[in-house]
């Protein structure tokens, strides 16, 4: 199926680090986007030095039932046509993008169990899937790692707590690979918390997002306690 056009309004914007924004859009036309959670949507944000559109891709952050106010969720980068263009933008601004795509979405297997790892903003799809899963009630287990930086980084810590302590069969632990002091939770990769804690990968499914190594090394990992399916998203 041809991807479809979307016209949206900027109707909220919050910034929830240094570097992260979340951009929440309202679409004007057409007014809903029906789409599987965890697949994007793509930006035309520039033209390259041979006056080629640049597009990037972005995934939708909120879950299917959000279906006439898709929200983002982006880290700048420095001098990136995509991100420095989405940052532009302020609350009443217009916008347009084309899709949704993407195969790593939400599955629906009853029989497995779902262990969710993120780096930085790979957090995006997989938030999707978690409102998702929860307006499901959270019917098996899921459990998510997430890797960042240091504290300044740090965003996303009530909701998941709201979302853990309202669903018991939610888990999920934040690690830092470069705390500064005073950090009490975890330190180091999302990669040794895999391969520390997950003992066995029978009866599960996991979703990846994220940068290239994480998955690459978190990938490793998994292939050595077994199979079980993959789905993995690579941002960068
Ligand atoms: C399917 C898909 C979905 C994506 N969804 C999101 C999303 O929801 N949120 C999001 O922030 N990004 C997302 N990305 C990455 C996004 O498409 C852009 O690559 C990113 O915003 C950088 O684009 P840019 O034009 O600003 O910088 P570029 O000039 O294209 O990038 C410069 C360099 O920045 C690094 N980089 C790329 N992406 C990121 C990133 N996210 N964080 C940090 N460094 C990065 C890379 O090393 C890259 O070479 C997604 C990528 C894919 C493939
Ligand atoms: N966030 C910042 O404060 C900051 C500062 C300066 C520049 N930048 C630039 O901004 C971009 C994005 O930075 P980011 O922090 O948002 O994302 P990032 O660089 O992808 O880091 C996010 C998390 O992923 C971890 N990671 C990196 N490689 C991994 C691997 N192979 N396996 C498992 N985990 C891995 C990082 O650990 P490690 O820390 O061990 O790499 C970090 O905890 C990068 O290009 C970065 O150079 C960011």
């Amino acid at each position: 199926m041809p991807l479809q056009l979307f016209r949206a309004t900027v109707c909220r914007v919050r910034d929830l680090t240094h570097d992260v924004r979340e951009i929440e859009l309202r679409l004007k036309e057409p007014p809903a986007i029906a789409f599987k959670a965890g697949q994007f949507v793509s930006f035309e944000v520039g033209r390259d030095a041979l006056n080629r559109t640049i597009v990037r891709p972005y995934s939708i952050a909120s879950p299917p039932s959000q279906r006439e106010r898709p929200l983002l969720l982006l880290n700048l980068v420095p001098g990136g046509p995509g991100s420095t263009y989405l940052f532009s933008l302020r609350v009443g601004d217009e916008t347009q993008f084309k899709g949704p795509t993407g195969a790593f979405y939400l599955r629906d297997d009853p029989a497995r169990d779902i262990l969710f790892v993120a780096t930085a903003t790979g957090i995006a799809p997989l938030r999707s899937m978690l409102y998702a899963l929860s307006e499901r009630g959270f019917p098996r287990p899921v459990t998510l790692y997430w890797g960042l930086r240091s504290q300044r980084d740090l965003y996303y810590k009530d909701e998941l707590e709201a979302l853990a302590s309202a669903h018991p069969n939610f888990s999920f632990i934040t690690t830092l690979s470069r705390p500064e002091d005073g950090w009490t939770g975890e330190r180091g990769r999302v990669t040794p918390l895999v391969e520390a804690r997950i003992a066995s990968v029978q009866n599960l499914a996991v979703y990846l997002c994220g940068n290239e190594g994480m998955i690459k090394d978190v990938t490793a990992v998994l292939q050595k306690k077994g199979l079980c399916p993959i789905y993995r998203e690579k941002y960068y």
